[in-house]
Protein backbone atom coordinates (compact mmCIF):
# COMPACT_ATOMS: atom_id res chain seq x y z
CA UNK A 1 0.00 0.00 0.00
CA UNK A 2 1.06 3.36 -1.14
CA UNK A 3 1.03 6.05 1.85
CA UNK A 4 0.51 9.72 1.01
CA UNK A 5 2.01 11.81 3.73
CA UNK A 6 -1.07 13.59 5.78
CA UNK A 7 0.29 16.52 7.69
CA UNK A 8 -2.22 18.10 10.49
CA UNK A 9 -2.59 20.27 13.28
CA UNK A 10 -2.72 17.39 16.33
CA UNK A 11 -6.00 17.04 18.54
CA UNK A 12 -6.02 16.09 22.11
CA UNK A 13 -6.60 12.51 21.13
CA UNK A 14 -3.34 12.32 19.95
CA UNK A 15 -1.61 13.16 22.69
CA UNK A 16 -1.51 10.09 24.72
CA UNK A 17 0.46 8.46 21.22
CA UNK A 18 2.93 11.72 20.86
CA UNK A 19 4.16 11.62 24.82
CA UNK A 20 4.53 7.61 24.25
CA UNK A 21 6.90 8.38 21.08
CA UNK A 22 8.71 10.88 23.20
CA UNK A 23 9.26 8.40 25.92
CA UNK A 24 10.38 5.78 23.44
CA UNK A 25 12.07 7.80 20.66
CA UNK A 26 13.31 11.45 22.05
CA UNK A 27 13.46 11.08 26.26
CA UNK A 28 15.72 7.28 26.34
CA UNK A 29 17.38 7.52 29.83
CA UNK A 30 16.08 10.34 30.94
CA UNK A 31 13.16 10.81 33.10
CA UNK A 32 9.48 11.27 31.52
CA UNK A 33 9.11 15.24 30.99
CA UNK A 34 6.97 15.23 27.59
CA UNK A 35 3.70 13.04 29.53
CA UNK A 36 0.43 13.40 28.17
CA UNK A 37 -0.41 16.06 30.54
CA UNK A 38 2.51 18.41 28.88
CA UNK A 39 1.64 17.55 25.63
CA UNK A 40 -1.69 18.39 25.92
CA UNK A 41 -1.16 21.70 26.73
CA UNK A 42 1.30 22.49 23.80
CA UNK A 43 -1.83 21.66 21.82
CA UNK A 44 -3.82 24.01 23.41
CA UNK A 45 -1.17 26.37 23.38
CA UNK A 46 -1.77 29.33 20.96
CA UNK A 47 1.79 30.18 20.36
CA UNK A 48 2.47 26.23 19.80
CA UNK A 49 1.72 24.21 16.74
CA UNK A 50 1.72 20.36 17.57
CA UNK A 51 1.63 18.85 14.26
CA UNK A 52 1.56 14.76 13.07
CA UNK A 53 1.61 12.57 9.95
CA UNK A 54 -1.37 10.43 10.67
CA UNK A 55 -2.53 6.91 8.79
CA UNK A 56 -5.78 5.50 9.64
CA UNK A 57 -5.98 7.67 13.07
CA UNK A 58 -2.17 6.28 14.16
CA UNK A 59 0.18 8.74 14.91
CA UNK A 60 2.97 8.35 12.11
CA UNK A 61 5.22 11.17 12.93
CA UNK A 62 5.36 14.45 15.10
CA UNK A 63 6.81 17.79 15.84
CA UNK A 64 6.12 20.68 18.36
CA UNK A 65 7.80 24.06 17.54
CA UNK A 66 6.86 27.32 19.39
CA UNK A 67 6.49 30.73 17.69
CA UNK A 68 7.60 33.99 19.10
CA UNK A 69 7.98 37.33 17.64
CA UNK A 70 11.20 36.49 15.67
CA UNK A 71 12.17 33.35 16.78
CA UNK A 72 10.52 29.80 16.93
CA UNK A 73 12.02 27.02 18.84
CA UNK A 74 11.43 23.23 17.73
CA UNK A 75 11.24 20.81 20.77
CA UNK A 76 10.11 17.80 19.51
CA UNK A 77 10.22 15.74 16.36
CA UNK A 78 10.33 11.93 16.20
CA UNK A 79 9.08 9.56 13.14
CA UNK A 80 8.33 5.97 14.42
CA UNK A 81 11.14 3.88 13.71
CA UNK A 82 9.28 1.71 10.36
CA UNK A 83 8.52 4.97 9.10
CA UNK A 84 11.74 6.46 8.77
CA UNK A 85 14.10 7.05 5.94
CA UNK A 86 11.11 7.94 4.20
CA UNK A 87 11.20 11.75 4.10
CA UNK A 88 8.69 12.09 6.79
CA UNK A 89 10.89 14.19 9.15
CA UNK A 90 11.86 16.26 6.98
CA UNK A 91 8.20 16.85 5.19
CA UNK A 92 6.92 17.72 8.92
CA UNK A 93 9.40 19.97 9.96
CA UNK A 94 9.27 21.76 6.42
CA UNK A 95 5.49 21.98 7.48
CA UNK A 96 6.02 23.33 10.31
CA UNK A 97 8.60 25.86 9.05
CA UNK A 98 6.52 26.96 6.41
CA UNK A 99 4.39 28.06 9.27
CA UNK A 100 7.24 30.19 10.98
CA UNK A 101 7.50 31.60 8.01
CA UNK A 102 3.68 32.85 7.43
CA UNK A 103 3.88 33.92 11.37
CA UNK A 104 7.06 36.23 9.82
CA UNK A 105 9.45 34.43 12.25
CA UNK A 106 13.05 34.90 11.03
CA UNK A 107 14.99 31.87 12.49
CA UNK A 108 14.50 28.23 13.80
CA UNK A 109 16.40 26.91 17.57
CA UNK A 110 16.67 23.80 18.36
CA UNK A 111 18.59 21.02 20.44
CA UNK A 112 19.95 17.75 19.94
CA UNK A 113 21.30 15.34 21.98
CA UNK A 114 24.85 15.10 21.71
CA UNK A 115 24.35 11.24 21.52
CA UNK A 116 22.45 11.34 18.69
CA UNK A 117 24.53 11.14 15.63
CA UNK A 118 21.24 10.42 13.30
CA UNK A 119 19.56 13.07 14.58
CA UNK A 120 22.50 15.81 13.66
CA UNK A 121 22.95 14.10 10.83
CA UNK A 122 19.33 14.92 10.17
CA UNK A 123 19.27 18.67 10.82
CA UNK A 124 22.53 19.00 9.00
CA UNK A 125 20.73 17.67 5.84
CA UNK A 126 17.69 20.59 6.48
CA UNK A 127 20.14 23.28 6.48
CA UNK A 128 20.29 23.73 9.92
CA UNK A 129 23.35 25.19 11.22
CA UNK A 130 25.60 24.00 14.55
CA UNK A 131 25.94 26.92 16.40
CA UNK A 132 27.21 25.44 20.31
CA UNK A 133 26.83 22.59 22.91
CA UNK A 134 24.99 22.84 26.18
CA UNK A 135 26.37 20.83 28.86
CA UNK A 136 23.77 19.02 30.39
CA UNK A 137 21.04 20.13 28.80
CA UNK A 138 18.90 17.40 29.18
CA UNK A 139 18.20 17.03 32.97
CA UNK A 140 22.04 17.46 34.13
CA UNK A 141 22.55 13.94 32.27
CA UNK A 142 23.15 14.55 28.77
CA UNK A 143 24.49 17.17 26.71
CA UNK A 144 22.44 19.08 23.59
CA UNK A 145 24.27 20.62 20.82
CA UNK A 146 22.10 23.64 19.22
CA UNK A 147 21.20 24.40 15.96
CA UNK A 148 20.11 27.67 14.14
CA UNK A 149 18.47 28.15 10.27
CA UNK A 150 17.22 31.53 9.07
CA UNK A 151 14.72 31.60 7.40
CA UNK A 152 15.01 35.08 5.75
CA UNK A 153 17.36 37.82 5.22
CA UNK A 154 17.49 40.23 8.66
CA UNK A 155 17.92 44.45 8.25
CA UNK A 156 21.06 45.20 6.42
CA UNK A 157 21.87 41.34 5.22
CA UNK A 158 22.36 40.30 2.08
CA UNK A 159 21.19 37.00 2.61
CA UNK A 160 24.41 35.25 1.05
C1 LIG B 1 15.69 12.20 13.20
C2 LIG B 1 14.39 11.67 12.56
C3 LIG B 1 13.23 12.57 12.97
C4 LIG B 1 14.54 11.71 11.03
O1 LIG B 1 13.30 11.34 10.44
P1 LIG B 1 13.21 10.57 9.04
O2 LIG B 1 11.82 10.63 8.57
O3 LIG B 1 13.82 9.22 9.16
O4 LIG B 1 14.17 11.48 8.12
P2 LIG B 1 14.04 11.73 6.54
O5 LIG B 1 13.68 10.45 5.86
O6 LIG B 1 13.13 12.89 6.30
O7 LIG B 1 15.54 12.10 6.18
C5 LIG B 1 15.94 13.37 5.68
C6 LIG B 1 17.46 13.38 5.64
O8 LIG B 1 17.99 13.28 6.99
C7 LIG B 1 19.21 12.53 6.97
N1 LIG B 1 19.03 11.28 7.74
C8 LIG B 1 17.86 10.75 8.14
N2 LIG B 1 18.09 9.58 8.79
C9 LIG B 1 19.42 9.39 8.78
C10 LIG B 1 20.27 8.37 9.29
N3 LIG B 1 19.77 7.27 9.93
N4 LIG B 1 21.60 8.49 9.13
C11 LIG B 1 22.12 9.57 8.47
N5 LIG B 1 21.37 10.58 7.97
C12 LIG B 1 20.03 10.48 8.12
C13 LIG B 1 19.49 12.19 5.51
O9 LIG B 1 20.29 13.24 4.96
C14 LIG B 1 18.10 12.22 4.91
O10 LIG B 1 18.10 12.49 3.53
P3 LIG B 1 18.21 11.24 2.49
O11 LIG B 1 17.08 10.30 2.82
O12 LIG B 1 18.07 11.90 1.16
O13 LIG B 1 19.52 10.59 2.74
C15 LIG B 1 14.14 10.18 12.97
O14 LIG B 1 15.31 9.43 12.77
C16 LIG B 1 13.69 10.01 14.41
O15 LIG B 1 12.52 10.11 14.73
N6 LIG B 1 14.65 9.74 15.33
C17 LIG B 1 14.31 9.53 16.75
C18 LIG B 1 13.86 10.81 17.42
C19 LIG B 1 14.87 11.91 17.28
O16 LIG B 1 16.07 11.70 17.34
N7 LIG B 1 14.37 13.14 17.04
C20 LIG B 1 15.20 14.31 16.82
C21 LIG B 1 15.56 15.00 18.09
S1 LIG B 1 14.14 15.68 18.95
Amino acid sequence: MILIPNVRLATAADASAIAQMSREFIEQGLGWSWTPARVLNAIHDRSTNVAVIHDHGAVLAFGIMQYGDEKAHLSLLSVRLAQRKRGLGALLLSWLEKCAVTAGIQRIQLEARSDNPVAIAFYRSQGYRLTGTVAGYYQGVVDAVRFEKKLMAEAGETGA
